[in-house]
């Protein structure tokens, strides 16, 4: 880990071990999982980071964003301290309903978001896929479990879902490799349509080049703190030529379950 984090020597027990808690560039915290061996977020901002990758370079560059829908619906793999719920909810304000789904494994990080993320998720009750909250226009579901087994659920809960917005924030493709796989991403590929977008702050050419693979059209937009590059991703159109030279290109692994 590098030089730069503040860890507040505060540490939290969830379920999948030990988190230890840390304050970013911004004020905002970050927890580093020990089971995963990992950071949720930059060192550089974590809450920074949610708004580049997620909101900035993602969900406003959906068309309904864009043709200012009065509903939005996103779905994120990963709660984690809830800042990707917190970071749009705050981007969109009362005049646009949200219905935000996120997927999570473990259920203690749920008490942490309400002690140490937000007051907001004291609003949480439970609900027959995990918990469920309505604060003003904004539904957050969140959905407890391997996300492996619950995106096959959520159209099941969520009759006729399609999402405007991915942001597939697991833990690094090295770390929380069951998140990556062409078998989930194809999952994911079946919840949105033409004008949805996906991001990630990943911008590994094996995560690129199975997006492709599955189908989606593949590009890349400009890191957060000190990382080059992140990807993007749409459900309509053709990758970027660098990124279909590598369906070519065998030394580079389709990921795989
Ligand atoms: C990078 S953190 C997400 C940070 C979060 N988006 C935020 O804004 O605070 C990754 C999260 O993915 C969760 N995760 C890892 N494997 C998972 C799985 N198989 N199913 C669901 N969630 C998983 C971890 O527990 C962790 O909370």
């Amino acid at each position: 880990m590098s030089s730069e984090f503040k860890s507040t020597s505060k540490i939290f027990q969830g379920q999948l071990g030990a988190y230890e808690v840390i304050v970013t560039e911004d004020e905002s915290l970050t927890l580093k999982s020990g089971f995963f061996d990992e950071a949720c977020h930059s060192l550089s901002g974590a809450k920074a980071e949610t708004r580049h990758n997620y909101l900035k370079n993602g969900l406003f560059y959906s068309k309904s964003y864009k043709e200012k829908k009065p509903k939005l619906t996103v779905l994120e793999v990963g709660f984690g301290l809830g800042h990707g719920y917190l970071e749009t909810s705050k981007a969109l304000g009362d005049a646009i309903e949200l219905h935000f789904i996120s997927l999570e494994l473990d259920p203690s990080l749920v008490s942490f978001a309400q002690e140490l993320s937000s007051p907001v998720f004291h609003e949480l009750k439970e609900s027959a896929w995990g918990f469920d909250a309505q604060i003003g226009p904004h539904q957050l579901s969140l959905i407890l479990g391997d996300a492996r087994k619950t995106i096959t659920t959520l159209k099941g809960f969520f009759p006729g879902l399609m999402v405007d917005a991915i942001y597939l924030d697991a833990f690094s493709p090295r770390r929380n490799p069951a998140l990556w796989t062409s078998e989930f991403l194809s999952e994911l590929w079946t919840l949105g349509q033409k004008g949805s977008v996906l991001t990630t702050y990943s911008a590994s050419q094996s995560v690129r080049k199975t997006l492709d693979h599955v189908g989606f059209a593949v590009e890349s937009f400009p890191g957060f703190g000190r990382k080059k590059q992140c990807t993007r991703a749409w459900w309509e159109g053709e990758s970027l030529t660098e990124i279909i030279k590598m369906r070519m290109n065998s030394n580079i692994p389709l990921l795989n379950d």
